[in-house]
């Protein structure tokens, strides 16, 4: 410890101006330097490559940031999945290729729905795993609006949400990860240090995946680039608490 670069207190005043820490250990010629509050939630730490200047010196400031709003995202495997994707297929009906596209350049039985809220018959078929939402988010929930989504080959699905309230879902009817890819979010803010938009991909998604996002948050598909068909089960979820 004889050699101990010694450190100029006002320097380090300049970068710690919260509290006072003390140095709990120090190395010879590669120092570090860890400061820690006694009843904070911040940590400093200061690593050192020493060569005898203080303008040497690399500074590491780790402080803990906490999650203050988060978005609730739920996955779940649908169970006993065979059955329930011929049955999904079998309602299907006609889907057609919207004439005015509004985004969807897609194939879908979506324009059903106003006259039929479970037109794909989600609640039944999918009592399971609505159950296991509910359960698992306090919340009773109705099917408002259940449709299929085609695409075929250069088809996709522009940015878009479900409205302000409630859940939506996507259920991967015929997926095949190796060719496909899921549906793309957008995060409703942007990152707050650069700026950009911020994007999440479900990882691993396989056939008979269902995910459950917020209603609100923006999404989009990418363009099915291959000759295999992507059929995706699409439905909205009120939500009602008690
Ligand atoms: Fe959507």
């Amino acid at each position: 410890m004889a050699n101990m670069p010694c450190v100029d207190d006002a320097y380090w005043q300049c970068f710690m101006p919260l509290r006072c820490y003390r140095a709990a250990g120090v190395l010879e010629n590669s120092a570090l330097l860890t400061y820690r509050g006694d009843k904070s939630r911040e940590r400093y730490q200061y690593k050192k490559n020493y060569c005898g200047q203080k303008n040497a010196l690399l500074l590491f400031f780790l402080i803990m940031f906490d999650d203050i709003f988060t978005i609730k995202f739920a996955r779940i495997r649908v169970s006993d999945w065979e059955r329930k994707k011929n049955e999904i297929l079998k309602n299907a009906g006609e889907l057609i290729y919207e004439k005015h596209p509004k985004g969807e350049f897609l194939e879908t039985n979506f324009s059903e729905y106003k006259d039929e809220p479970d037109r794909m018959n989600v609640r039944e078929l999918l009592e399971d795993e609505l159950s296991d939402f509910m359960l698992t988010s306090g919340a009773r929930v109705l099917v408002n609006g259940s449709w299929l989504e085609r695409s075929t080959k250069g088809m996709s699905h522009s940015v878009h949400n479900h409205g302000a309230l409630g859940y939506s879902a996507a259920c991967y009817v015929c997926y095949d990860s190796e060719v496909h890819t899921p549906t793309q979010f957008i995060a409703p803010f942007n990152n707050s240090i650069t700026g950009m938009t911020m994007q999440y991909e479900p990882d691993d998604i396989v056939e008979g995946d269902l995910i459950l996002f917020p209603s609100y948050l923006h999404h989009y598909t990418k363009p099915n680039l291959s000759d295999k068909e992507r059929i995706v089960l699409s439905f909205n979820l009120h939500c009602i608490t008690t």
